[in-house]
């Protein structure tokens, strides 16, 4: 960790609070000058920092912050961070990386994207004040491509609810929708091991509105932010924070059960699309490997695996 990042670590520890220099660079093991210009260098990369005489440093408790330094403070230390201020689209970027090699678990987080992807084949709008994250994940624990999906739809709402005190709902299979409009997306893409026919690594790309004052008019109809009238009272690195290990670490059988209780679909009339066709149907329920099972015009009921249900009003 570089001293810049203990500095930061100290400072956040007692955000809000002054900390003085001296228990820093106790607390650090390093000399009062370098705990001061890492406090400026800080300052230049656009934290609010206190600095008095008397009492030493205090860090703003409400700093939004996404930045290398302040992410890594929030991140298991065996997890890898590629951290970009602009990038094509961090779950290209991580196809890219593990073709050359890498190996997971790693993440790519950018805090902006100009070639987002969305799922099928639509780009994804990725302006700054979204956080937009892959996670990639060696394939040892589910069995099922939809289940890879779903479990990290509930984990992102599960955090965002948390932090907002909002209650977010799932559109099948993994749209996160606030008040009727859509709050995040998810692509999950795996690479294929052809030897053995198997996914071996997954990606998870995660794009939230986090805190955005206005959304582009193209999507505004359609699209919401989690925080448009009031500031995040939790900085988008730690939110991604909470993610990736709601993520890593929360991942058993109960889980499906959270996202029946928000699937938005379920009980409700919807058009199923396939082949670019679309199916007036019923959607009756989530079973345990998250097919959405629905019930077609004629009796006939099928379990859908992937593609993408509208509601019908
Ligand atoms: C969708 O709503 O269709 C899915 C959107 C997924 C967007 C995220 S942002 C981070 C990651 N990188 C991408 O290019 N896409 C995903």
């Amino acid at each position: 960790m570089s001293s810049k990042q203990q500095v930061l670590k100290a400072l956040n520890r007692k955000a809000g609070e002054f900390i003085s220099g001296q228990a820093i660079a106790e607390e650090i093991g390093k000399s009062r000058v370098s705990v001061r210009k890492a406090v400026l260098s800080l300052m230049e990369d656009g934290f609010e920092i206190d600095i008095e005489q008397s009492r030493g440093y205090r860090l703003n408790a409400g700093t939004k912050h996404l930045t290398r330094e302040y992410l890594s403070l929030f991140l298991p230390s065996d997890l890898k961070l590629f951290y970009y201020d602009e990038i094509g689209s961090t779950n290209t970027e991580a196809k890219n990386k593990l073709l050359s090699g890498e190996k997971p678990p790693f993440l790519i987080v950018a805090k902006k994207q100009v070639a987002g992807r969305g799922r099928m084949g639509r780009s994804f709008l990725s302006d700054e004040g979204g956080l937009y994250f892959s996670l990639i994940l060696s394939n040892d624990r589910y069995r099922d491509a939809s289940l890879v999906t779903t479990h990290a739809a509930v984990s992102v709402c599960k955090v965002l609810e948390k932090v907002s005190g909002e209650s977010l709902g799932i559109k099948w299979v993994n749209d996160i929708y606030y008040k009727g409009k859509k709050l995040a997306g998810i692509l999950t893409e795996g690479i294929v091991d052809l030897e053995l026919g198997l996914v071996s690594d997954v990606i998870i790309g995660v794009g939230i509105n986090y805190e955005r004052k206005v959304l582009d008019e193209s999507i505004s109809e359609i699209a919401t932010s989690l925080f448009i009238q009031k500031a995040a009272p939790v900085s988008a690195s730690q939110v991604i924070g909470l993610i990736v290990d709601e993520i890593q670490n929360s991942f058993d059988s109960s889980y499906i059960e959270e996202y029946r209780k928000r699937c938005i679909v379920l009980n409700r009339p919807v058009f199923v699309l396939k082949n670019n066709q679309t199916y007036p149907a019923f959607a009756l329920d989530v079973d345990d490997d998250a097919h959405l099972i629905v019930r077609y015009e004629d009796g006939r009921i099928e379990a859908l695996n992937s593609g993408e249900v509208s509601l019908r009003f």
